[in-house]
């Protein structure tokens, strides 16, 4: 079974756990590491009754990009978690710079210990996380748990476009997770390809500029950033053909909730 540490580099399109400390250092020009804040915003405006009393939990909130606009836009209340204590720092510089300070609380932790003590919630997000809580359904069977009876589920994952392709679940395969973990699907919004294409382009420059940094600093270490390099375009490739991106909104049967 793969560690904390080898499920953390892989949701940050790495197979190895050697880059983990460079990481910071590779992903210092993004914030946004992953899901669309728009898209979400987008959703939860359209489906959930907002008010300034909601309770949202963002686990693995990166540099809290999603947080920071919902608390924001909304005025609710926000919990990030996330694992790389770099991140956690940005975010709390973030929130500072957009006023949102009062509204937000980030800290550093593991989510999938989180999943069982943070309860309560109206909502709970996991942009873009891949498999660190398990596979989609054992995921939301563990996000439910954190949330009050009727509470929604904000996800930022992938469809696989080739139902013959066994690599990547496809849509049926996600609704049948859906449905198993006792969810329903309330909204969902795939990205556009062109979308995709020019934020792996962009990104990707940033890293390859911070690689070549590191390079220079650490030649003895060249192979591990060339290595990163390479495992980061594999994904954008992957994105831009193999899966489609997609946004997607759950809501828990009420019968089915813990709390
Ligand atoms: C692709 S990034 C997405 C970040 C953020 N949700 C976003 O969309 O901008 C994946 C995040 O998962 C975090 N992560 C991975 N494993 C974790 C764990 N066990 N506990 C907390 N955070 C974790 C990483 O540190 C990273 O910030």
């Amino acid at each position: 079974m793969a560690t904390v540490e080898e499920k953390l580099a892989r949701s940050l399109s790495s197979e190895g756990v050697d880059i983990i400390p460079y990481l910071p250092y590779l992903l210092q020009d993004l914030w946004e590491l992953g899901s669309s804040p728009r898209d979400m915003l987008e959703m939860v405006k359209r489906h959930l009754k907002i008010s300034s009393g909601i309770k949202v939990l963002d686990l693995a909130c990166g540099k809290g990009a999603v947080s920071i606009l919902l608390a924001k836009e909304l005025g609710c209340r926000i919990k990030g978690i996330d694992i790389v204590p770099e991140f956690i720092a940005y975010a709390e510089q973030k929130a500072l710079a957009w006023g949102v300070d009062k509204l937000c609380t980030f800290s550093t932790g593991d989510i999938t210990q989180s999943v069982h003590t943070e309860t309560g919630y109206d909502l709970v997000i996991l942009g873009a996380v891949g498999d660190v809580l398990g596979n989609p359904e054992e995921t939301i069977v563990l996000l439910k748990k954190t949330l009050k009876k009727g509470g929604y589920i904000l996800i930022d994952d992938a469809y696989g476009n080739d139902p013959g392709n066994e690599d990547y679940y496809n849509r049926t395969q996600w609704l049948r997770f859906m449905e198993n973990a006792g969810v329903e699907l309330v909204d969902e919004k795939p990205i556009e390809k062109e979308e995709i294409t020019a934020i792996n382009q962009e990104q990707q420059a940033h890293i390859i500029k911070r690689a070549r940094e590191l390079k220079e600093q650490r030649p003895e270490n060249a192979q591990l950033f060339d290595r990163y390099i390479q495992s980061q375009q594999s994904e954008c490739d992957e994105l831009e053909n193999e899966i489609t991106g997609v946004t997607l909104l759950l809501r828990t049967r009420d019968d089915n909730c813990t709390k």
